[in-house]
């Protein structure tokens, strides 16, 4: 029998292709969105449904009409945005829904689903972080920090429900060429002006590296590879450069790799 994934934020880039994929590998793909009418896929396999990670009842009327559809087998967590921008430019509104969807979103999605997981003791549980949940890049504190968030959140929710047999996996991704970088941040501006320099000369760097950054498909490769993995692996980098980016990071001491962001970017 056909197994099923549900998938976060399925409009476009990583989601998109992440459905596609399992659609292609013979699964049935519950993709949910903000805007099911922006759907566009051919495959049969693929269901379109209602979901917006910030908002409570949007996440249980979609959990609870796709397990009308019978048994959900793997979760992936992939709506979220990126708040650029200095931190003092900011409003708390603008952090609180950098939170709301990166954060506090995969949160309510995966409690509205562990007791299904539970109940069928089984279960996967796929969170799509980033190299930035490991790493922190200039004008990309409020971001990053929401993927150190879910880092810290699924390292430690994994122990819990091993007695379950629900496996926790991370996707990490570097720049990956997506609406991430153009249609979805959010570029914080505000009456300070003191940042504007810093923010001008650094933001389009960060853009530079989602220009020349290998397509979504390559994560999708990825999180379909975390699925059918039956070992307790947890972080899963998912392309070349995330590899690279997180061998240094391991390796090197902090301020010798903070020199390295420094003189890419600064
Ligand atoms: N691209 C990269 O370089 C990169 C690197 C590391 C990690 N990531 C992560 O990968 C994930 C997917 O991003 P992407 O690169 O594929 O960018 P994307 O093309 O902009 O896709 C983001 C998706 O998240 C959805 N979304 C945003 N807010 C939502 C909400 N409140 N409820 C439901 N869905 C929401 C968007 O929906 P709408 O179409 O309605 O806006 C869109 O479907 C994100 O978690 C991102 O942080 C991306």
């Amino acid at each position: 029998m056909s197994k099923t994934v549900l998938i976060t934020g399925a409009s476009t880039g990583i989601g998109r292709s992440t459905a596609i994929l399992f659609a292609e590998k013979g699964w049935n793909v519950i993709a949910t969105m903000r805007n099911p009418e922006k759907a566009n896929f051919s495959s049969d396999k693929i269901h379109v449904l209602p979901l917006d990670v910030t908002n409570s009842d949007s996440i249980h009327t979609a959990i609870a009409k796709s397990l009308e559809f019978g048994k959900i087998d793997v979760l992936v967590n992939n709506a979220g945005y990126g708040l650029m921008g200095a931190f003092e430019n900011c409003s708390p509104a603008q952090i609180q829904r950098q939170f709301d969807t990166n954060v506090f979103g995969l949160m309510e999605v995966t409690r509205a689903l562990l007791p299904h997981f539970r109940e069928s003791r089984s279960g996967v549980i796929i969170n799509v972080a980033s190299i930035g949940g490991k790493m922190s890049f200039p004008t990309y504190s409020l971001y990053n920090s929401t993927k150190w968030a879910v880092e810290g959140f699924s390292e430690g929710l994994q122990y819990e429900l091993e007695q379950f047999n629900i496996r926790v996996k991370l996707i990490e991704p570097g720049p990956i060429k997506t609406d991430f970088y153009d249609r979805s941040p959010e570029i914080a501006t505000s009456d300070l002006k003191v940042y504007d320099e810093y923010v001008n000369k650094i933001i389009p760097k960060m853009n530079q590296a989602g220009e020349k950054a290998p397509a979504p498909e390559v994560v999708a490769k990825t999180i379909y590879k975390a699925a059918t993995d039956p070992s307790r692996r947890l972080r899963y980098p998912a392309d070349p450069g995330a590899w690279t980016a997180v061998i240094l990071r391991k390796l090197l001491p902090s301020h010798i790799f903070s020199t390295i962001i420094r003189s890419n970017f600064h």
